[in-house]
């Protein structure tokens, strides 16, 4: 509803074949959704109002056969369903939509092109605090900061900031372990900006890297260009999965790549499709992708790099940016 409307707060966006489109607000939004002026026609229920009663009745109002459901939970799907007595077939299906989401238009490519950038800042400001002694959540917080002192939205994700044998688990969060000398440190963030999303990781040393670190390091950069080279409309996402991959295993790392290359990117941080080895999808120009391989070695330390990038034609755009040193 966010991508249709351009606000969060509808409970439900009701689309016929032909006339107007109804979106249902509570009161909390009624005005706001109002106000936002978009050319639906803006119903307001009440507490107590069951909306999924008043979905069915506008569906037999407006004498429709078959209703296509994006995604509702199966309390609502249950009461739906009953309430339409039976007149009317409900089909529960999301690719529609998501095919939709999946292909960015202008306007959408320039707020990602803004959430690149704040998020590229907020690496800036990550890799200056990453230092022996700063705790983890500092990181974060100066990370944060950074972003949204110039204009970012909420953190896309939780922001990872691991270190040590934490950098190992690929989505190891961010707590108050105290930063050592010699430790790896995986630093995931990602800016909104008008509700799209941005995803970004960089690793870094504190201290002085040892020859072990600078050798997975260098594999996994290899790895990313690689599949960075690949990504341009038409290609099958599995080749891109497979570009990081081979480069990993060539270096003996493969079995310590523990999940797919990438993924889709907009109003939600995962969207399909999913860049993963088995998937037969092909990327699209307006795409915006990941390309985030990563080596994790229990115990040891892991190291990850990942860019946000819009597929283009005939190649391919990096939204977020910035160095490649394993040294802050
Ligand atoms: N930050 C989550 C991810 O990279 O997918
Ligand atoms: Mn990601
Ligand atoms: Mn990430």
């Amino acid at each position: 509803m966010l991508y249709f409307l351009g606000f969060p707060g509808a409970s439900a966006l009701l689309v016929p074949p032909d006339g107007e489109c109804t979106v249902y607000v509570g009161g909390v939004n009624y005005e706001q959704a109002k106000a936002a002026g978009k050319g639906f026609n803006v119903a307001l229920f009440r507490g107590g109002e069951n909306l999924m009663t008043r979905i069915a009745d506008q569906a037999k109002e407006c004498q429709i056969g078959r209703l296509l459901v994006d995604a509702l939970n199966v309390q609502n799907w249950q009461a739906l369903t009953t309430d339409l007595q039976g007149g009317c077939k409900v089909e529960v299906n999301c690719s529609y939509v998501q095919k939709l989401r999946a292909v960015k238009d202008p306007a959408e490519v320039g707020l990602m092109r803004v959430a690149g950038e704040l998020t590229s800042r907020g690496m800036e400001a990550a890799a200056e605090a990453v230092k022996a002694g700063a705790k983890e959540y500092e990181v974060a917080a100066e990370a944060e900061y950074a972003m949204r002192r110039r204009g970012a939205g909420p953190s896309a994700f939780e922001t990872i900031v691991a270190s040590g044998a934490g950098s190992a688990f690929p989505h190891g969060g961010c707590g108050d372990r105290e930063i050592r000398d010699g430790d790896l440190v995986v630093v995931d963030i990602g800016a909104t900006y008008n509700h799209y999303c941005s995803d970004m990781t960089r690793t870094f040393v504190a201290g002085k890297p040892t020859a072990k670190q600078q050798r997975i390091y260098d594999a996994v950069k290899t790895a990313h260009q690689s599949a960075f080279q690949k990504i341009r409309a038409g290609v099958c996402v599995a080749d891109v999965d497979a570009a990081a991959r081979n480069v990993l295993k060539d270096a003996g790392y493969g079995e310590f790549f523990v999940h797919r290359v990438g993924h889709n990117v907009g109003l939600e941080v995962h969207e399909p499709p999913s860049l993963n080895p088995d998937s037969p999808d092909l990327l699209a120009a307006g795409n915006v992708v990941t390309d985030e391989p990563g080596v994790y070695i229990s115990g040891f330390g892991g190291v990850r790099i990942e860019d946000t990038v819009l597929v283009q034609k005939d190649g391919c755009e990096k939204l977020t940016v910035g160095a490649y040193s394993l040294v802050p």
